[in-house]
Parts: C-alpha cells; structure tokens; sequence
C-alpha cells in the first residue's frame, strides 16, 4: 500500500464518516472498521498510522454495551479517543476535535504523509485486484452509470481482457446511452464488452402493464435473467465485479448502525452461480469515484452524469409502454439535456428529465386540429434525495425548450413545468 492510513474504529456514531472524510480532505486515507478489531486484523490492514475511537451516544448497543478490543491499546498506535473513556491514548475529547487537532494528531502525532490522491489510490487497487483475481475471469454488469463505469475502466486497467463486461440494453435508456457504453469502452477502452440488445424482449414483456410496481417488477426481474444467461454461456468466470460504494455499505448497515436499506447489487442471481465479490470501489463516498474515474480518463459526461433509475425511461413514460410514446420521451428529453447543457444548468442542478403521460389533448398543427402529447419537464435539487425542491428555470428557457421540443418531436403538442416540491411528490412519477 502507498497510503498511510487512519483507522475510526466504530462505535455507532452517526460521526464517523464526517471524521473520515475529514480526515481524508486533510489528504491522510482513513477507513472505519468494526468496534472489536483484532490487533492482527490491523496490523494485516498495512499502514496503519494511528487510531480515533468515536464513543458517541450510541454506544450501547441492544442494550448491550460494546466497547473496543483492549488489546489494541497495547500495539503502539497512536490513539485519540471522542467520547469515550479509553485506557490509553494521546489525547481525549468531549466532542469532535478541531480541524487544527486532528491536524496535529494525523502529521504531529501519527507521522502521517499527505499522500491520499486518486492516483495513489488507483495504484492500490491496482495491485489489490491482480492479488485477489489472478489470471481468473471477472464479470461485471455495465449499466453506464457512474459507479459502475468507474469499477468497470478500474478493472480493465488491472486485469484487461480478464474482465468481461455484459451491457443489457433494456430499451429503456436515454437517447444514444448504450451507444456511448459501447463507443467508450469496446473502442476506446478496449474492454472484453458483451453487448446485449433485449429492447423486443422488454418491450414485449411490459406490453400494457400499466401498474407502475409491476413495470419495476418486471424491467428488474428481466434484467438478471438477461444477465444470467449471459453469465452461463461464460466460460471460468469466478469472480463478479461491482460498483459497490461506501454509502452503499453504510446503508445496509455495520455491526453498530442500523440499517437504512438493504444494499442493492446484482444479488437476485440464482444460488448456482456463485461467485466471490470483486469490489474496489467500496471505500470511496461518491464524489471521490467520480474523481477517480476522471483520473481513469473516463469522459465527464459519463463521470458527472445525473442520476438514473434502473428501470430507466420506463418509469417516464407513465403507464402501458408503447414504442410511438417512449420514443416522444427519449427525444424530449434528449433535447431538454441539450439546453439544458447550453445554458449551463447541467453542471448545477441535480436531476432534470422529462416525463410523457399516457393521454393526448387537443392542439393545432398546420392550421387542423390534432391530438398530440403532453411532455412534462421535471428538474429538482436536492442533498439526499429524501427531500426535493424545484430549480427555477428562467422563462426564456422554459421557452426555448418547449418550441424545439414541439417543433422537434411531431407527437407531442404541450409542454408543461412541474413545480411540486419532494415531499409531497416524488422525484420520479413512478
Ligand atoms: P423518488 O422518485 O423516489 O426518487 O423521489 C429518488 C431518486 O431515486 C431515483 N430512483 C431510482 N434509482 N433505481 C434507481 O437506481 C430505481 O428503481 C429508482 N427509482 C427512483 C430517482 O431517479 C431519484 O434520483
């Protein structure tokens, strides 16, 4: 390993991924690990420079009270304890340490070199995943979104063709996304990429469910058995990798926090396919895998791309899905996407699409009465994506919008700007 590291040994406080990040801002890597570490558990961790046990208030567990193993005490790592009463240690505090402490406990105290960067990071990985996979196989699901796009160009840097990539293009992506998944890494990237256009098999499957859990239901149960089959035709894979981030883990929840939701992946495949997890982006907050798929040289479009559902345009184009509707959608929102990037608004808001319900009203069109649909244009911020508020989108290009959307998509003749805040609405009307 390249980078020294601190380790927040976790005691349940909702502090520790603050420290951590903290810590690693202050360019020192920083990992938290369970409360009841062994002394051999961190010496194998490699690097470690020093400790922070966080007490906090949730140190009662169960009603059982957790404490940390005392024979850590006695490794000579430097030690600094929040909220707790430890044997021995450096210094403690009543509450979270001042930058300027942690500062002087990480460079004075620990002796720990600022070498925390993407770079040094990618090098780690590098090395950790031809360790762990050897000259065995990889298989990944490449869905083009952010998390898995960074682990899919990190593993083709450490194992090249040894990773085998399965893109399913449900049919429900943005205008030109598969494309780009294929033009990036089959032909940029030259990845091992298995390109699987299931679009008629979707389609076919949704043809008029109208139910919006059943549509999930579907597009989700249909996507592993896609995958799945393409995992049985590979040859000496044993390995899956996943772009499994740390807010994922800390969702599904540690020994000592609860869990907030259980942590979705590629888990709903059958029992006989096994295979051992490769997951290197599991340490990195969200932010920091965007940076490290820009040292990746992935393209920023891809690394600083807005959310996207799984079930993708399926839960836009509201009830039964048909071809002529999905398509009004696709183009609408290519075109939102557009101006939106002209006008700069894609670098600050944070999820903006549109969104084709499934009625039609009156309209004109080359002086004759015609029936046309309707495009609703969605655009939110939020932190947390529990809690929404609207961006206020100038009128000009409101405007701007709704004529290239009308004279650019012939079956659709209104647009319309939602502006109901999360909660009472949802982000997505499905
Ligand atoms: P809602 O509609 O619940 O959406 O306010 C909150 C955020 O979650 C995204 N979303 C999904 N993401 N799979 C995903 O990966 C899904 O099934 C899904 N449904 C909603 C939504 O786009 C928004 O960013």
């Amino acid at each position: 390993m390249k980078q020294d590291m601190i380790v927040i040994l976790d005691l349940g406080s909702t502090e520790n991924t603050t420290i951590a990040r903290q810590i690693r801002d202050l360019g020192v890597y920083s990992e938290i690990h369970p409360h009841d570490i062994t002394p051999d558990e961190l010496k194998a961790l490699d690097n470690v420079k020093g400790i922070v046990i966080n007490g906090g208030e949730n140190r009662i567990v169960d009603g059982v009270a957790i404490d940390v193993n005392p024979a850590i005490y006695d490794c000579g790592y430097p030690i600094i304890a929040i909220d707790h009463e430890p044997a021995k240690c450096e210094k403690k505090y009543a509450d979270m340490p001042s930058e300027a402490d942690i500062k002087s406990f990480l460079f004075d105290t620990c002796k720990a070199e600022a070498n925390w960067n993407m770079k040094n990071f990618i090098d780690d990985q590098v090395e950790i995943i031809r360790r762990q996979v050897g000259d065995k196989k990889v298989l990944l699901a490449l869905s083009g979104g952010v998390d898995s796009s960074v682990v899919a160009a990190l593993l083709i840097k450490a194992i090249g063709k040894q990773l085998v990539c399965v893109h399913v293009n449900h049919g429900l992506m943005r205008k030109n996304e598969s494309e780009s998944v294929v033009e990036i890494f089959r032909n940029k990237l030259d990845a091992n990429l298995v390109y699987v256009d299931a679009t008629d098999r979707f389609l076919g499957k949704l043809e008029g469910v109208a139910d919006p859990e059943e549509k999930r239901k579907i597009i989700g149960g249909e996507f592993i058995r896609v995958f799945e089959e393409e995992a049985r035709k590979l040859e000496g894979i044993d390995f899956l990798g996943q772009g499994t981030i740390y807010p994922d883990i800390i969702e599904s929840g540690t020994k000592t926090a609860k869990c907030v939701k259980s942590h979705h992946n590629v888990g709903g495949l059958p029992e006989d396919l096994q295979f051992a997890l490769v997951e290197p982006l599991a340490q990195l907050f969200k932010d920091e895998v965007r940076a490290c798929g820009v040292e990746l040289g992935l393209p920023a479009e891809m690394v600083y791309r807005q959310p996207f559902p799984g079930p993708g345009l399926g839960v836009r184009c509201l009830g039964a899905i048909t071809r002529e509707r999905l398509e009004a959608l696709r183009e609408s929102d290519a075109i939102l996407r557009d101006e939106f990037a002209k006008a700069g608004l894609d670098k600050t808001v944070w999820q903006y699409f549109t969104v084709v319900p499934d009625f039609k009203a009156v309209g004109v069109r080359d002086n004759a009465r015609s029936m046309g649909y309707m495009c609703v244009i969605r655009a939110v911020n939020t932190i947390d994506a529990m809690t929404a508020t609207i961006e206020r989108i100038d009128y000009d290009i409101l405007e701007k919008i709704a004529d290239r959307i009308t004279a650019e998509v012939p079956s659709i003749n209104r647009v319309v700007y939602e502006i109901t805040k999360k909660p009472v609405a949802t982000i997505e009307f499905e």
